[in-house]
């Protein structure tokens, strides 16, 4: 056997183990025996570099090289589903089903609903060639270099198999096993790091890396659960996804065909108690028509196929004490009540605090020190206090129930509560230490005046030493040359950014753009009156009032005048001046399909910048359909119903020259 011959035998040994310890989780090999083998692969394919393959098993590893992805076009749009809560949201799906198949019996495959973020791969000639994440379900991004270093999908398929045919697209979820959301968790609390919040979000975070080879040690896994082609080889979706499986993909194997809605309810009670003891987080139940042939009699709606549901579990609870109630001022002067409890373990960490977000709500729990609670992670960020547990009415706690501070617990202002708001606030702006120190990292954080050299910790620091008390005082720090430097820099960011790093409340990125781009400078925003600001097309009551009343304090006024002694960007910049027109003012657009000039979110962007607005969906009051290749039918047909216009690529960038 000449060396080329083993290159080609090693790989395809490499495939078969990769694919027995990642999917079977059964290698006939040792670890020691695979990485031998994988070194004489790696020390052949470096002596012959002709040979070079993307799918090779040396290449799960990644390459350091920065990937931009390429967005593009999905061949099939990838849907989502409709959510059901209880047993009777799915009986009425069985029966929609039911009628609509004119009551031929029917079956469903019931499968886990994998809590991740869902990819397609594209096969040729059994081999992968591309995969491409959602997106917004017309088009994604393709992550194929990060998804070859992910183990348990096949690169190349088994070619000893004769079924398999030349094209097709499987779908599934990309996860971050708790094992490897923990460890890396774990490596990033010891970096200093923030922290992921949850596996979907790690995994999620993981596949936009743009460096494949963080990827690759991530610990990524897939589950796949959707087959697609011309010549898929059987008439069920169960028994396309076992024959999927016998080619090399992980299919789980807890799906389960039911033939009726008790098997399915008896299905969905186990998992819901069991899914605890999988690898991964599932949030629900996937039920699926069966029979392909009755999915496309059933057809899809313009979201999602009418052949299949979710049923959602219940986010997951946990019962403990409550401690004590602590209030929180924000850097916009909004105070949040937070509970303080035991210490308990909710949907794999541990838990001790929960946002009890305001007064009405803290009023509604009727909360005591001692009080047992339940706490729910609704798949979020923040765990929230849902109630008391009930189940536990003698260990109720002692007392009167908590009620909201009248004052700022910093610096005992009397806090205020805006007509129609739900948060109290302290609107001792000027003077209270958390609104200072929250401005001030806000001014420096990246969508603002993006000065990475100063961090929270510095900030602290200087407004200790009285260095710093407001965002004006960072022009005058001097005796640290790299980073006056840094800050100094920060003069040329552009006016729009300068406007959100104010921190005026309510005007965040959007907002801040939007009044930049219209008003031009920040005179005519200071001179403008609400009226004025109210024209504005989003800009309501809530943040008109806001900026008149920042900009109606002498001390907000001089702080400006500071700043642009120092030379921040008040005014627009010519380029952006020169990009604005009003051509399209007053006009609706709704984007669609894929394009071959500019980005999708570059249109977005020229369509705000010539005047005009888009809109996500086409009704009567749509001007046109900025429509590239592609566009879903569903859209067409309601477009013509309507009698909306299209417009072409060509045609709409002839429109603004
Ligand atoms: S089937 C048209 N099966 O849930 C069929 N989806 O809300 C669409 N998901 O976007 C997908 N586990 O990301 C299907 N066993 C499963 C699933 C699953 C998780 C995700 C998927 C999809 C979303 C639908």
């Amino acid at each position: 056997m000449n060396e080329i011959e083993r290159i080609i035998e090693l790989r395809k040994q490499l495939h078969q183990h990769n694919y027995n310890y990642y999917v079977l989780s059964a290698p006939t090999i040792s670890d020691k025996e695979f990485d031998m083998s994988l070194k004489e692969l790696q020390e052949l394919e470096e002596k012959h570099p002709e040979m070079f393959d993307a799918n090779s098993p040396t290449q799960r590893v990644g390459s350091d090289l920065n990937e931009e992805f390429q967005t593009v076009a999905h061949i099939r749009p990838m849907l989502s589903l409709a959510n059901t809560y209880n047993i009777e949201e799915v009986r009425d799906f069985y029966q929609r089903v039911s009628d609509a198949l004119h009551g031929q019996p029917f079956q469903v495959c019931a499968e886990l609903k994998y809590d991740g973020l869902s990819i397609s791969l594209h096969y040729h000639n059994g081999e992968l060639r591309q995969a491409v994440t959602r997106g917004d379900g017309v088009q994604g991004d393709d992550v194929t270099a990060n998804v070859r270093t992910i183990r348990s999908i096949p690169l190349v398929l088994n070619s000893d198999i004769i079924d398999i045919p030349e094209d097709f697209e499987i779908r599934g979820e990309i996860l971050m096993p708790w094992s490897s959301f923990e460890r890396l968790n774990k490596e990033r609390e010891q970096n200093g790091e923030d922290l992921f919040a949850n596996p979907r979000n790690a995994a999620s975070g993981t596949l936009k890396s743009k460096n494949p080879k963080v990827v690759s040690q991530r610990g990524l896994d897939a589950y796949l659960y959707f087959l697609l082609g011309d010549d898929i080889p059987n008439e069920g979706h169960y028994e396309n996804m076992n024959i999927a499986r016998s080619w090399g993909f992980q299919v789980s194997r807890d799906m389960q065909l039911c033939n009726t809605l008790d098997e399915l309810w008896e299905y969905i009670t186990y998992w819901d108690t069991h899914r605890k003891e999988l690898p991964v987080a599932t949030d629900g139940i996937v039920i699926k028509v069966n029979s392909i042939a009755q999915q496309k009699a059933l057809g899809m709606t313009a979201k999602s196929p009418r052949w299949a549901i979710a049923y959602k579990f219940q986010a997951e609870q946990a019962s403990t004490i409550l401690r004590e109630v602590t209030f929180q001022v924000g850097r916009t002067g909004v105070v949040t009540p937070v509970a303080n409890m035991d210490s308990v373990q909710l949907s794999g960490t541990m838990v001790h605090r929960a946002t009890l977000h305001n007064a009405d709500i803290l009023a509604s729990l009727d909360l005591h020190i001692g009080d047992r609670v339940l706490v729910e992670k609704g798949g979020e960020i923040i765990p929230k206090i849902v109630g008391k547990d009930d189940n536990f009415a003698q260990t109720n706690g002692t007392g009167s129930p908590i009620q909201f501070i009248q004052r700022c617990p910093v610096c005992g202002t009397a806090l205020i509560r805006g007509e129609e708001e739900a948060s109290h606030y302290c609107p001792n702006d000027l003077h209270c230490t958390p609104q200072i120190i929250g401005r001030l990292e806000h001014f420096v954080s990246r969508k603002a005046m993006n000065i990475n050299l100063v961090g929270p910790e510095l900030i602290q620091q200087y407004h200790r030493q009285g260095l710093l008390n407001d965002i004006a005082d960072f022009y005058s720090i001097t005796h640290d040359k790299k980073i006056a430097d840094s800050i100094a820099q920060s003069t040329q960011v552009p006016f729009e950014r300068v406007l959100f790093a104010l921190g005026i409340r309510f005007v965040g990125e959007i907002a801040a753009k939007t009044l930049a781009r219209k008003f031009k400078s920040i005179d005519n925003i200071m001179s403008a009156t609400a009226e004025e600001l109210l024209e504005v097309d989003g800009i309501g009551k809530v943040i008109a009032e806001s900026v008149i009343n920042y900009f109606a304090s002498a001390e907000n006024r001089t702080l400006i005048e500071r700043l642009k002694n120092v030379g921040i960007q008040f005014t627009l910049s010519e380029e952006v001046l020169a990009a604005q027109s009003d051509t399209l003012s007053g006009q609706s657009i709704v984007i669609s399909g894929v394009f071959t000039h500019h980005s999708r979110d570059e249109y977005k962007r020229i369509i705000e910048q010539h005047g005009g607005k888009n809109v996500g969906s086409i009704s009567a009051k749509t001007s046109f359909i900025l429509a590239g290749d592609n566009m879903g039918p569903a859209k067409l047909e309601k477009a013509q119903k309507l009698g909306v216009r299209i417009v072409s690529e060509e045609e709409f960038l002839g429109m603004i020259q």
